[in-house]
């Protein structure tokens, strides 16, 4: 499978000579090394050199990975290309959590890719739960700069023990940084890495208005260029030890450089939240009257959003409530039953 991540054929030829290292020299992983079949196990398929994996959403069934260890602080990262075409109500998720260890008190950071109907494009949510925070949805929502589907873009999550950053490319998007205001909400017990793509035609696109079609699926998103760096925490350990010396392991995610905000990345940041940043949470009074104390309101960025937290003039849409419960976006739960006729006529609009 080629490698589409990186633009720069400088980079391209020095991948060629030193093999294994991504946009932000980690060494990625084989599927092997480090992750293991969570669920759909059908309609999961790794490439042959075990180097890149598919999940496939069918009329039966999503899938998704899981790693095989759990990590205390670390960077998770995968080049992933979108299903493309008809995508309503599909998700593909990339996300951290120790939901199935820590039940009531669970932590997660997500990058959430919200699928589309035909020519409108995909949205991209990250959110954040800590300590089971879960009635307290720190979600944003961005368009992207580039066609999620035609080509492998690096999506990262970065958890140190002082902040958080999510990276698409190797631009930060977004940083939550440690604080008294956080709180306990700040994601502070081993996580598992998942990666799924399931049926949410309940509430994905436009708030459920637009539901999974089948006939154009089956969906299949494409994972690469996995790196996983962090604290290993033997998930046997029931529950894994918060306790664990990570001392090693937290030196060696700070020598990577990744938690710095240098003033680039910043800029950068900044950019990107101004041109595609099409909600936020700290913008959202109809859902949250009281403003987080953790929200950072600039003015003249407040001034561009609605007090439903989404751009008042957004080009796109397709905007939906965001939605204040937390859900579970995998499930051995059946999959869904074909979409109605009249639903999928509406859809195919
Ligand atoms: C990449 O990382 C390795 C070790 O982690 C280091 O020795 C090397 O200098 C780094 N290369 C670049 C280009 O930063
Ligand atoms: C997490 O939640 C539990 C139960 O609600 C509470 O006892 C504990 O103090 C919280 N931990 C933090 C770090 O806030
Ligand atoms: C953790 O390990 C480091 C060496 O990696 C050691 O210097 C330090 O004292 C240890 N800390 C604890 C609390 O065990």
């Amino acid at each position: 499978m080629a490698r589409k991540t990186l633009v720069n054929p400088f980079i391209l030829v020095l991948l060629l000579v030193v093999p294994c290292i991504a946009a932000f020299n980690v060494t990625t992983l084989s599927f092997n090394d480090a992750y293991a079949p969570l669920f759909g196990f059908n309609n999961i398929v790794r490439s042959a050199d075990d180097r890149s994996v598919r999940l496939i959403l069918d009329r039966s069934y999503g899938s998704g990975f899981i790693s095989s260890d759990m990590y205390l602080h670390g960077f998770f990262s995968a080049s992933i290309k979108l299903p493309s075409d008809y995508t309503a109500g599909i998700v593909v998720a990339f996300y951290t959590s120790n939901g199935d260890v820590f039940e009531k008190t669970h932590d997660e950071l997500d990058f959430e890719f919200l699928g589309n109907i035909r020519g409108k494009e995909w949205r991209v949510q990250t959110n954040m739960y800590g300590n089971g925070s879960t009635s307290r949805g720190r979600e944003e929502r961005y368009l992207l700069p580039f066609d999620p589907t035609a080509d492998f873009h690096l999506y990262s999550i970065l958890w140190t023990a002082q902040n958080i950053i999510f990276y698409i490319d190797d631009i930060p998007i977004r940083e939550v940084r440690r604080s008294e205001v956080v709180g306990g909400d700040y994601p502070s017990k081993p996580m598992s890495l998942y990666a799924t793509i399931w049926d949410a035609s309940n509430w994905a696109t436009a708030g459920g208005r637009y539901k999974v079609n089948y006939k154009y699926g089956p969906f299949v998103s494409e994972f690469s260029d996995l790196a996983l760096l962090g604290c290993r925490v033997d998930p046997l350990q029931a529950p894994p030890s918060t306790s664990r010396n990570c001392t090693a392991s937290d030196a060696e995610l700070a020598a990577t450089g990744l938690a710095v905000m240098t003033p680039e990345r910043r800029r950068a940041m900044r950019q990107f939240r101004e041109r595609y940043m099409t909600y936020s949470f700290c913008y959202d009074t109809l859902r949250y009257p009281e403003t987080f104390s953790d929200c950072d309101i600039v003015e003249s960025e407040k001034s561009r959003f609605k007090e439903t937290g989404h751009l008042r003039f957004s080009g796109s849409g397709s905007g939906s409530s965001s939605g204040g419960r937390h859900r579970r976006r995998y499930g051995r739960r059946r999959a869904r039953v074909p979409v109605a006729a009249d639903a999928e006529k509406q859809a195919a609009m």
